[in-house]
């Protein structure tokens, strides 16, 4: 009886604390906020923070680190009759995060029943893939890396936001941020291509796009997968990734560590192991580098069921000891794999979790769910009139028509074949992806659709002449074993004035799981191509792809190639107008285009080796039966106009590591057209306490120039961009001699020399 008695007063005092304890927390946020709220908002989140946590059980907090995928399959769903299990589940504050619930009248259907019916009225933040747009398909990012202009890529992740949060999406699992250097893996087109500094500059301006200042119309980013998921050998998703510290610190982590410094309030752990430890059981990697290091405020999610899959990396027993490892390494959310909805609070009876870490984990997504403004405004983004104004609206549509035509990359033009006139006679326009419909959205198009897109033939078809005739024969599907229809292509190819042959791989060759063992054209592409060369016609060749193809005998033997990749619902309107010359194309490649799939890895910025490959030398490192270099190099991309680069100047020969060394270029538009180019600078650490890349880019900039027109292009470097990760595993530089290069790709360059001469060690700094 008398026990009884206690655990009533203990109870009712434990009740009076709780209720004290609100009221002390909201006395303390109203006078924070009238004191200085304006001078750290980030306190007053961490008081709302706490004051929340203080009422939470422990299975409430549990709730908050789950996160699920609304409706059956993955992919965006916007079905409306909630299913009563997530009721349940939200009333009961066990999700914290759907992801691929969308439209403003779902979401408003789920936060309603979080922020009415469950006891603590927390809302939810609802996530989804917009990875190149919501509805408005926008290129894909290997694309839109190719434009070489963060300022385009950041607007264009600004109207992707826009369009996303109309429709009820608060945080976008994006930018994929991966470093590629194998073009087999299949996610390569996910990211920004090989290259670290361009890597790191696109990171940046995608998340500065999406996530502006977190008012109204941004969503939140997401940088994944961390890390080094690019890595994984032979290009299988998936696959282990074996690399030393060192190349992990500094090709794979810089463009998350910029992502983080522009803003990026998530992080998404990878599937991969890197040397025998699961990313999402990693604390080196989510809290040792990303927290300690970094100083990383945010939460880290899962990737899809990744804390499960470390029982099949053998890393884990089961998916209590998968839940009770990941949330000790630093994960917050998990997504998907339900392991710590169904473990944690056991793990915390047994000890192997400490509260204390999952309050950890639980602060961390409170406060993002305050810093966005949810507690405040829970339907901010249901707003159905919204979302019918912003989504494809035409300001929205205009973007992404500009940013296509800046992805595009002309890989040869012979004889100035393009651009092409409008009153051409005829027209062929041939190839499987001519006409697609589906093609053009690429890979993780979230709520994309086909009927939205301009096809390459109704693209040539609006800015011709009305008496040119555009003709079109499809010849083959893109797999095809059949050459049944080459005859009508031919003899369509034969009646025309040009050959437009649209050839290339199908939307879902490239993305997750989409791995190809050789970049040769698939079906019988390239048979159609060399019967569409026998006819003596012109034939300029529209390539579309998310990856880099061999396509050695292409370039050999037709006149024109333009890269298109997938450029989402403006591809046929932007391909013509650069066809035509309404546009003069200004991309470079983000990746270099092997020869063949043997050359795997080429990529610019590699070692020298002991013995540099040299052709007339046997005992060096190169093939036998291939030359050294790629087909295109990093950076490459041709214009309709030409650029000449001359007097290529230093500030010093010398520079002290408190000084910097201004390098400055003359370019000169000598062609026939107004044009723009992308000048590119690299550098050369020539000898190292550890050896560096033969050549590394650290500037870049697109100018115009009218025809005629010259201009001196100058770029500031300092010994931070000459920085590299030393023995000790810490950012070093080194006294020494630097070789720069500038020029129009990674192969084509001028080059200087210059010194750093230290006076303070940095890695003291
Ligand atoms: C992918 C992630 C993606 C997630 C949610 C996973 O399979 O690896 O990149 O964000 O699914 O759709």
């Amino acid at each position: 009886m008398q026990k009884q008695k206690d655990k009533k007063i203990l109870r009712k005092q434990s009740m009076k604390k709780k209720f004290l304890t609100v009221l002390l927390s909201v006395l303390l946020v109203s006078g924070f906020t009238n004191r200085s709220s304006r001078e750290n908002p980030e306190e007053i989140i961490s008081v709302r923070v706490d004051s929340v946590l203080s009422l939470m059980t422990l299975e409430e907090k549990i709730g908050q680190l789950n996160q699920l995928s609304y409706g059956s399959g993955w992919g965006p769903s916007i079905k409306v009759q909630v299913p009563d299990q997530y009721k349940k589940m939200i009333r009961e504050g066990k999700i914290g995060s759907f992801l691929n619930a969308t439209g403003a009248e779902l979401t408003y259907e789920l936060q309603k029943i979080a922020v009415t019916e469950s006891r603590l009225k927390i809302p939810l933040l609802f996530g989804l893939d917009v990875i190149h747009g919501f509805r408005t398909t926008f290129p894909v990012p290997l694309a839109e890396a190719s434009s070489w202009e963060p300022e385009l890529v950041e607007r264009s992740s600004k109207y992707q936001a826009l369009e996303a949060s109309s429709a009820g999406i608060h945080w976008t699992f994006a930018p994929m941020v991966d470093i590629a250097r194998d073009p087999r893996w299949g996610r390569i087109v996910e990211g920004s291509g090989e290259d670290t500094y361009l890597g790191l500059t696109m990171a940046a301006a995608r998340v500065r796009g999406f996530q502006g200042n977190l008012s109204d119309d941004n969503i939140i980013a997401c940088a994944k997968h961390f890390a080094a998921y690019g890595g994984a050998e032979g290009g299988r998703d998936y696959n282990t990734v074996d690399i030393p510290e060192r190349t992990l610190r500094d090709v794979y982590l810089p463009p998350f560590k910029s992502a983080l410094d522009a803003g990026a309030e998530t992080f998404m752990a990878s599937f991969n192991e890197i040397d025998g430890v699961p990313s999402s059981g990693n604390r080196l990697l989510l809290t040792e580098i990303l927290r300690n290091e970094w100083g990383f405020k945010g939460f880290v999610v899962s990737d899809w069921n990744s804390i499960g899959e470390m029982i099949n990396h053998g890393f884990a027993s089961d998916l209590k000891d998968a839940a009770s490892i990941s949330i000790n390494a630093g994960l917050d959310m998990d997504m998907e794999s339900r392991s710590f909805i169904a473990n944690l609070a056991e793990l915390v009876k047994e000890k192997k979790v400490s509260e204390e870490t999952i309050d950890l984990s639980v602060k961390r997504i409170l406060r993002i769910k305050f810093k966005f403004g949810l507690f405040d405004k829970p339907f901010k983004y249901c707003n159905k009139e919204r979302e019918t104004k912003n989504i494809m609206s035409q300001e929205v549509q205009n973007a992404a028509l500009e940013v296509a035509k800046r992805s595009i990359v002309l890989l040869k033009n012979s004889n100035s074949l393009l651009p092409l006139k409008k009153d051409l006679s005829k027209i062929a326009v041939i190839g499987p992806l001519a006409d697609s419909k589906q093609d053009p959205l690429g890979p993780w198009a979230a709520v994309g659709n086909p009927n939205d897109v301009v096809t390459i033939v109704e693209g040539i078809k609006k800015l011709v002449t009305p008496k040119t005739e555009v003709l079109f024969s499809k010849g083959c599907d893109i797999e095809d074993t059949s050459t049944d229809n080459f005859d009508d292509a031919v003899k369509t190819a034969t009646e025309s004035d040009v050959v437009i042959l649209c050839i290339g791989e199908r939307e879902n060759m490239t993305g997750e799981a989409n791995n190809r063992s050789t970049l040769d054209l698939p079906g019988v592409q390239q048979k159609l191509a060399e019967e569409i060369y026998k006819t003596g016609k012109p034939v300029v060749v529209i390539l579309m792809n998310g990856r880099p193809l061999s396509i050695e005998w292409i370039d050999r033997n037709m006149s024109a190639i333009v890269e298109a990749w997938f450029l989402g619902i403006k591809s046929g309107d932007a391909i013509a107008e650069v066809l035509f010359g309404d546009y003069n194309p200004s991309g470079k490649l983000p990746v270099s285009f092997p020869r063949t799939v043997g050359q795997i890895p080429i990529y610019y910025n590699h070692k020298n080796t002991g013995r540099p490959g040299n052709e007339r030398n046997r005992f060096t490192s190169k093939y036998l039966d291939l030359p050294l270099t790629p087909l295109y190099p990093f950076g490459f991309g041709l214009s309709y106009t030409n650029f000449e680069y001359s007097d290529l100047k230093l500030s010093s020969p010398e520079i002290s590591d408190e000084q910097e060394l201004a390098v400055s270029v003359n370019i000169k538009n000598t062609g026939n057209f107004d044009g723009e180019e992308v000048v590119q600078l690299y550098v050369q650490d020539l000898v190292g306490s550890v050896t560096r890349p033969v050549k590394e880019l650290k500037r870049f900039k697109k100018i115009f120039l009218k025809k005629d027109e010259e201009q001196e292009v100058s770029f500031k470097i300092s010994e931070k961009d000459l920085r590299f990760t030393g023995h000790e595993m810490t950012s070093i530089s080194e006294s020494g001699e630097f070789k720069v290069y500038v020029g129009t790709n990674s192969a084509d360059v001028m080059e200087s020399r210059f010194k750093l001469v230290k006076t303070i060690s940095s890695s003291l700094k």
